[in-house]
C-alpha cells in the first residue's frame, strides 16, 4: 500500500506511540494532528485500520479538546476540520446535495441527561419524545431515487462528496431499484448503513481463507471492503445488508412529521428499516432502551456500536439545528469499546481436559468491554502464525459480550524488532509428557491423558461438576486445584467418596463450607442422563449432543452397546462425533469409572428409546415477525420439542422459515433464496402431525 501521506502531513516516528507531553501544546497538537491523520487515512481511505475506533476516538477528542482550547493551533489540514475522509479516488466523486454529517458522541449516562437537558431547554418543553434506534456498524451511504428509479449511490466520503458506489450498490439485494409506490417523489436522498451479517461475515472469511486470500477484521471493514470494489462482480458475491435511518434531499412529497413516520414510510416504499426501534419519553425512556439493546447485542445478528437518540418531531429537529459537523437534535450512545490495544508481554500455553494445548497471550493489563483483561487466548499454533502475532507487538484485543478475549491482529507500525517469535513446547508444562499433534488436526495435545496430567484431571473434573453438567455449586476452581493437587481425588468417582474430615482440612476450607459442598455433592446425584452424559466430557459431546444421545437412546445401557451405525442414525451425530463417543467408551478406564459412578449411586429416569423419528427431526426453522398468538419462545421450545432446529439467520439449508407480522429481512432473505414461508397456523399443523396417535 503506497498511497502518499498528504503533503502538509509532518513526519511522524511510527513507532512512538506516546508523543510529545501534554505541556508542549503546540508540539502535542502536531503530533496529534499527524497521528489521527495516519489513522484515518488507513481506516477510511485504505480500509486497513491500525488501531481500533476508541482509541482513534480518545485522540481524536484530545486533538479537539486542544484546539478549542488553543484556537490559534487549528490548521487548515486538521483532521478536526473534515468529516469523514478523501474519496479512493477510482470511483467518481459524487457531491452530496445535503452534507451527510456525523453524529455527537456519549458514553455515560451523565452525557445522556446533559444531551435531553440541552435538547429540552432548546425547544422549551419539559418531556421530549425520541425515536431511538441502533448505531450500526457498517458503512453510511446515500441513495438517490428519481421518480421512484434508484440512480445513484453514493457513500460518504468526507460529508461534502463521496464516491458513486452505485454499480456495487444495485448487487445489494435489500435495496430496491424501484420504490414500492406508484406515486414516488420527484427525488429523494434515503440514507443509512451498509452492513454484513455476522454470519456472511464468517463464511465469507471462511472462504477467504480456503482461497488463500486475506481476511477481514471484522464485518465493518469486510462491508466497507466489499463495497469499495471496483469490480461489482466480486461485491455481488458478498452478502450485504442495508438499513435506512435518514434522509436528504426530497422534492415533490411532503416530508412526514416525525423520524418514526419517515421510517415506517421507507418500510412502505420497499426499503430496508430495522425493526428494532422505539419512540420513548425523556431520559427513563433513553436509558431503558439502551439497557435493553445492550442485554440482546451478542445475540443481534449484525455488530452495532451503540444506539442513536433523535428528537422523533421533525419540526423540533429543525428548530434545534446543528453545531458545526453534527445535529443537536441526536445523539449516539456508545457501548464500551470491546477493542483495545496493549503489548503481549508473553506466550505461554494453557492444558485443557482433553490435554488441548492452547497458547495463551500474557498482556499488559487494559480495559475493554469494561472489564480489565490480563490474557487472550489465540487458538492454536496455526493461528499464531497466521496472524503473526510474537511476544513484545502491539496488539488489538477483543472481547465481545461473555466470550473470552482474543488477539484480533497486531499493528505492524509499532512491531519492536526485538519482539519474538512463539515457539511450541515439546512438553506439557504440567506433566511433563510429550505434546502431540496429529497429522489432520489443527491442535496439538499433551499425551498424558488423564492419569499423568494434572491439568487434564482438573479440567475434567471441572467440567463434571460445572452448572450444565452436573451442577455441584461450591466446588470452584481453587478446591478442584487443592483437591487434584493434593492427591484427595483422582477422578469425578472419587468427588462421591469424598468425607467431611477430607475436605474440612483444606484451605479456607469452613466447616460450613464443607457442609454445604457434600450436599451439594449428595443432590446432584439425582439427575438426568443427558447431563450424566454430557458430564463424561467426551470430545465433540456438547450439550445439545449429549440431549439427542439421551432421547435417542433412552437408557445408558443402551448408549453403552451401541456400534458406529446405530450412533450415526442420531440426530447431531456424524462420522467424527460417532468415532470419538466409540473411542472413550472402548476404553476400559471410562468403563469401569461410569460403573463406579452408578455403584455409587447416580441415579437418572430411563425412558423408552425414541423409534418413531419426530416429524420434524432434520428440520431447520427460521423465526421472524411476531406470530399471532405463540411467543418466539413457545415456538421455538414446540419446534425443539418435536425434533426441530431453530436457527437465528436464514441460508440455503433452512427448511422453513415461520413469518409473522413485521417480518425483516429474514423474509426477503427466504423469498430470495427460495425458502418454503409459512405462518403460524401452518407451524401448528406440522406441529400435530408430531403428536402420538
Ligand atoms: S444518523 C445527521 N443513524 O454513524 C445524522 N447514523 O456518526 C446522520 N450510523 O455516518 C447519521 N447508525 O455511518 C445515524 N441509526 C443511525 C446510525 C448512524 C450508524 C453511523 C453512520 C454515520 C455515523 C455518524
Amino acid at each position: 500500500m503506497s498511497q502518499a501521506l498528504p503533503q502538509s502531513t509532518p513526519a511522524v516516528d511510527p513507532v512512538d506511540p506516546v508523543g510529545p507531553d501534554a505541556s508542549d501544546r503546540p508540539a502535542r497538537a502536531a503530533w496529534l494532528r499527524a497521528i489521527v491523520t495516519r489513522h484515518g487515512h488507513a481506516y477510511y481511505v485504505l480500509d486497513r485500520p491500525t488501531i481500533p475506533d476508541a482509541e482513534y476516538d480518545k485522540l481524536y477528542r484530545e486533538l479537539e479538546q486542544i484546539e478549542a482550547a488553543d484556537p490559534a493551533l487549528v490548521t487548515d489540514d486538521s483532521p478536526t476540520r473534515r468529516v469523514g475522509a478523501a474519496p479512493l479516488g477510482q470511483f467518481a466523486p459524487v457531491r452530496h446535495g445535503v452534507p451527510m454529517l456525523s453524529l455527537a458522541n456519549g458514553f455515560s449516562e451523565a452525557d445522556i441527561l446533559a444531551f435531553d437537558r440541552r435538547v429540552a431547554e432548546g425547544l422549551q418543553t419539559s418531556a421530549v419524545d425520541y425515536a431511538a434506534e441502533l448505531k450500526f456498524d457498517g458503512l453510511a451511504i446515500n441513495l438517490r431515487y428519481e421518480d421512484g428509479m434508484l440512480v445513484e449511490a453514493a457513500t460518504r466520503g468526507d460529508g461534502a462528496t463521496g464516491e458513486n458506489v452505485t454499480a456495487n450498490i444495485r448487487t445489494v439485494q435489500a435495496i430496491p431499484l424501484r420504490l414500492h409506490t406508484a406515486h414516488p417523489p420527484k427525488v429523494i436522498d434515503i440514507r443509512g448503513e451498509v452492513l454484513m451479517f455476522k454470519a456472511d461475515f464468517a463464511r465469507m472469511n471462511a472462504r477467504q481463507r480456503e482461497a488463500g486470500a486475506k481476511e477481514f477484521a471484522n464485518p465493518r471493514n469486510a462491508a466497507a471492503g466489499s463495497l469499495r470494489q471496483l469490480d461489482s462482480r466480486i461485491t455481488a458475491q458478498r452478502t450485504l445488508c442495508f438499513f435506512a435511518y435518514g434522509i436528504g434531499t426530497l422534492e415533490g412529497a411532503a416530508m412526514p412529521a416525525s423520524h418514526a413516520a419517515l421510517l415506517d414510510w421507507y418500510r412502505e416504499l420497499g426499503v430496508a428499516v430495522c425493526a428494532e426501534r422505539a419512540v420513548v419519553t425523556g431520559t427513563t425512556g433513553l436509558l431503558g432502551f439502551f439497557e435493553d439493546i445492550g442485554k440482546r447485542r451478542a445475540s443481534l445478528p449484525y455488530e452495532i456500536d451503540g444506539v442513536v437518540y433523535k428528537v422523533n418531531q421533525v419540526a423540533q429537529q429543525e428548530r434545534l439545528g446543528f453545531v458545526s459537523r453534527a445535529p443537536r437534535f441526536a445523539i449516539a450512545h456508545k457501548f464500551p469499546a470491546e477493542e483495545a490495544t496493549t503489548v503481549v508481554q508473553e506466550i505461554n500455553v494453557q492444558v485443557g481436559r482433553t490435554g488441548a494445548i492452547t497458547p495463551v497471550a500474557r498482556l499488559a493489563p487494559v480495559t475493554v468491554g469494561g472489564v480489565s483483561v490480563t490474557n487472550a487466548t489465540l487458538h492454536n499454533e496455526d493461528e499464531v502464525r497466521r496472524k503473526d502475532i510474537r511476544i513484545g507487538d502491539t496488539v488489538i484485543v477483543r472481547r465481545a459480550g461473555d466470550v473470552i478475549p482474543e488477539v484480533v491482529a497486531f499493528v505492524p507500525e509499532m512491531r519492536a524488532p526485538s519482539a519474538r517469535e512463539f515457539i511450541m513446547p515439546v512438553s506439557c508444562p504440567v506433566c511433563g509428557s510429550p505434546i502431540e499433534r496429529a497429522e489432520d488436526e489443527a491442535v496439538a495435545r499433551c499425551s498424558g491423558g488423564w492419569i499423568k496430567c494434572p491439568a487434564q484431571r482438573k479440567g475434567g473434573l471441572l467440567h463434571f461438576v460445572s452448572r450444565r453438567a452436573m451442577d455441584i455449586e461450591g466446588l470452584g476452581d481453587q478446591l478442584v486445584d487443592q483437591l487434584v493437587e493434593r492427591n484427595v481425588i483422582s477422578n469425578a468417582a472419587d468427588l462421591y467418596r469424598l468425607g467431611f474430615v477430607a475436605l474440612a482440612e483444606l484451605d479456607r476450607m469452613a466447616e460450613k463450607s464443607a457442609t454445604n459442598v457434600l450436599n451439594a455433592i449428595e443432590k446432584s446425584k439425582s439427575t438426568t442422563l443427558a447431563r450424566f452424559i454430557y458430564a463424561l466430557g467426551i470430545r465433540h459431546v456438547g450439550e445439545a449432543t449429549a440431549k439427542a444421545l439421551a432421547r435417542h437412546f433412552g437408557s445408558l445401557d443402551a448408549l453403552l452397546d451401541a456400534g458406529e451405525a446405530q450412533l450415526l442414525l442420531v440426530a447431531d451425530v456424524g462420522p467424527v462425533v460417532a468415532r470419538a463417543i466409540l473411542q472413550f467408551l472402548e476404553n476400559p478406564l471410562n468403563r469401569e469409572l461410569i460403573a463406579q459412578l452408578r455403584a455409587l449411586g447416580l441415579t437418572w429416569t430411563e425412558t423408552q428409546p425414541d423409534k418413531i423419528g419426530m416429524p420434524l427431526q432434520g428440520m431447520t426453522f427460521v423465526l421472524t415477525g411476531t406470530l399471532p398468538t405463540l411467543p418466539r419462545d413457545a415456538a421455538a421450545a414446540l419446534i425443539e420439542a418435536a425434533g426441530g432446529k431453530v436457527a437465528g439467520s436464514v441460508s440455503k439449508k433452512t427448511s422453513y422459515v415461520v413469518a409473522g407480522s413485521d417480518a425483516g429481512s429474514k423474509l426477503v432473505k427466504a423469498q430470495d433464496l427460495g425458502i418454503p414461508i409459512i405462518d403460524e397456523q401452518q407451524l401448528q399443523r406440522l406441529l400435530e402431525e408430531s403428536k402420538p396417535t
